[in-house]
Order: structure tokens, then C-alpha cells, then sequence
């Protein structure tokens, strides 16, 4: 028997003042998206700001629904409208924050599996690695490479 090992390295900074300024904005961006959120059930608001390669910026936030399941994440409303509406552009970045109600969340919040998973799959689309700029309503900023640093492991179409 071998053990393997997993690990991924992650950039921590300990405010946006810190990110360079085009970063700064597209987590600037993924904030103002959160405001958008229809969170009335957890009032949990989450923004997300891709940047895709040919400069364009497309927000997403969570909606929520009384039927509590047909609720959709923020992330994943950003990156399935990107590939509606720009089908072969390549995604720079994704900027994922949130506006909580209690707005005192000082650590980054990260994506859920699902959009984990969705997300990785325009990695593999545009052969491209997704870089991910994380805060919570405030404090420390993680900046990942890839998903595939946050999601080890992973299915893709290669074992269909
Ligand atoms: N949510 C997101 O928008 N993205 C995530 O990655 C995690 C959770 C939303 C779904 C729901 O509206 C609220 O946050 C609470 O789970």
C-alpha cells in the first residue's frame, strides 16, 4: 500500500488594499453583484464577477426559491450566462465574495461543490486555468491558481 498526498497552495492577502488593482476591481465587481442576489430565504448574498479574456466582465448572485432546491449560486449564474452569451471566450478569473446579513463573515468563502465542478469543466472546455479571487464580507483575500487546486481529484469527460 502507497499513500498519496494532495496539496494545493493558495495566496493569502491580508486585504484587497494588497491585490493588484484590476484584481481589486473584479472583486469590487463580484460585491456589487452580490446586492443583486434574491437571498429572501437565507438572506445569505454571494456576488461573482468573471473576468473573460477579451476584458468583459459578466456578474452573477445567487436566487433563491420558495421551492428551496431550484435555488441557483451565484457562480454558476455567472459562468453558464458567460457561456450563453460568449461561448468560445476563454475565463481569466472568477472574484467570489458575499454580503451576509450579519456582515461581520471575515474569512473567504469558497464555492460549493457543484460549482466547483461546473467551473472546472470551462477549464477543461477552453484548455484555460480559472484563476479564483475569494473574500467573505471582509478581511483576507485567497487567490487559487485553478480550480483543480480546490477540487483534487476530480471527474471530467475522460472517464465517460
Ligand atoms: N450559495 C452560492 O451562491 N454559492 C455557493 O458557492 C454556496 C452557496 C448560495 C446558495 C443559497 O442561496 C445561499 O448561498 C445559502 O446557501
Amino acid at each position: 500500500m502507497q499513500k498519496m498526498n494532495i496539496s494545493a497552495e493558495i495566496a493569502v492577502y491580508e486585504s484587497p488594499a494588497e491585490l493588484s488593482s484590476a484584481d481589486a476591481q473584479l472583486l469590487q465587481q463580484a460585491k456589487d453583484a452580490a446586492e443583486t442576489a434574491y437571498a429572501p430565504y437565507s438572506n445569505f448574498k454571494v456576488g461573482a464577477a468573471l473576468l473573460l479574456e477579451n476584458g468583459t466582465v459578466v456578474p452573477g448572485s445567487n436566487q433563491e426559491n420558495a421551492a428551496f432546491p431550484v435555488t441557483m449560486c451565484a457562480e454558476r449564474n455567472a459562468i453558464f450566462a458567460a457561456s450563453a452569451q460568449y461561448p468560445n471566450m476563454p475565463i481569466a478569473k472568477i472574484a467570489i465574495t458575499i454580503v451576509s446579513q450579519k456582515g461581520n463573515i471575515n474569512k473567504p468563502v469558497p464555492p460549493c461543490g457543484s460549482c466547483r465542478q461546473a467551473i472546472y469543466e470551462y477549464e477543461i472546455r477552453h484548455k484555460q486555468d480559472i484563476e479564483l479571487i475569494l473574500q467573505g464580507d471582509s478581511g483576507q483575500v485567497y487567490i487559487v491558481d485553478t480550480m483543480k487546486d480546490l477540487l483534487p481529484l476530480l471527474f471530467d469527460s475522460s472517464y465517460l
